[in-house]
């Protein structure tokens, strides 16, 4: 991200002006362009290991219903990040985080991380998850933040982003540090009411040069359905174990479970997010399977030291995982 694309309010408004006289400006200064997606505070109520699921709400949750939606893409905003971990928390209707917060409405179904879920950008690029608009908040006396949702964005390569969603028309936008910022003007979308709930769209921009960081190897996986609480991206019937041994010098297995006969696809990358090898990419029948990794690429040679990633890919879904090569 360029320093100067963060500019203070007033700054915007004479740049603005400006550019009614006839001169150049460059189109991000408007905040429509092709921005990369800014940064906002973490806040104190991130938890890790959220579960990866489409719906963060029960269908019982008090409040609106709202699906976001949208596309994480490389900074010419087209070529798409595929497996993109998008990491969603937010209060509840009145104003409340579960885990740190005793809530005294909402979470019908006792849910430990209601309100929390990771979902995964799929070939496309496209992700979307369903849950309810946050309540606003009070943090001081007559001091209150807007509806927001906080967003931890990790790409298989690069580092993560942590930032704030806002919705237009709040009337705490104004006085909020975070959604007053003119850096996060990208980040305050509108919502559109339908049958199904508000509808926003949110597209992720990252900081990714899309001619050196291309992504292979894997099936296409459709859009996440959203039908009920738990119909997840990671489906139920599923199951990919931690490798074990892990860290490891020579080589693990990679256990995984189906409830069904399936299409497995199972590989191995790093962390920069290139494709390293393919461990299987058959049918196999329903119950457990042991895959053994050799620590080997596709051409035969042993990996580097370092962290890898495995995701286990089926028609319905997938499961990520991590290990560590010591050599
Ligand atoms: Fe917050």
């Amino acid at each position: 991200m360029n320093d100067n694309k963060i500019i203070t309010r007033r700054k915007f408004l004479q740049i603005g002006g400006v550019s009614t006289a006839g001169f150049f400006v460059p189109r991000y200064l408007f905040g429509s362009g092709c921005d990369d997606t800014t940064p906002d505070f973490l806040g104190p109520f991130w938890e890790e290991d959220a579960p990866y699921r489409t719906v963060l709400a029960s269908s019982a949750e008090p409040g609106h219903r709202l699906i976001i939606s949208g596309k994480v893409t490389a900074n010419d905003c087209q070529t798409p990040i595929p497996n993109t971990i998008v990491d969603v928390w937010h209060a509840n209707d009145a104003g409340c985080y579960g885990i740190f917060e005793n809530c005294e409405t909402g979470n019908p179904e006792d849910d430990e991380y209601n309100l929390r879920g990771r979902v995964i950008s799929g070939l496309n690029g496209e992700y979307v998850f369903e849950t309810i608009k946050p309540g606003f908040y009070a943090v001081g006396p007559d001091i209150y933040r807007p509806s927001h949702i906080h967003l931890m964005i990790t790409p298989i390569a690069g580092d993560s982003i942590i930032t704030q969603l806002y919705f237009e028309g709040d009337d705490y936008i104004d006085t909020d540090p975070g959604s007053s910022n003119p850096n996060a003007i990208n980040r305050i979308i509108p919502l559109q009411e339908t049958e199904s709930g508000l509808l926003g769209v949110f597209n992720i921009i990252l900081d990714i040069d899309p001619s050196d960081k291309m992504i292979n190897g894997f099936y296409p996986v459709g859009p996440a359905r959203l039908s009920n609480y738990h119909n997840r991206l990671l489906p139920e019937g599923l199951w990919l174990f931690p490798p074990y041994p892990n860290p490891f010098n020579s080589s693990t297995n990679i256990k995984i479970e189906l409830d069904r006969s399936t299409t497995v696809l199972l590989s191995v990358f790093d962390l920069k997010g290139q494709w390293i090898n393919t461990l299987v990419k058959r049918r196999l029948h329903s119950g457990e399977h042991s895959i053994r990794w050799d620590g080997k690429n596709s051409s035969g040679i042993d990996v580097p030291t370092g962290e890898y990633i495995v995701i286990l890919q089926t028609p319905a879904g997938r499961k990520v995982s991590k290990l560590t090569v010591l050599r």
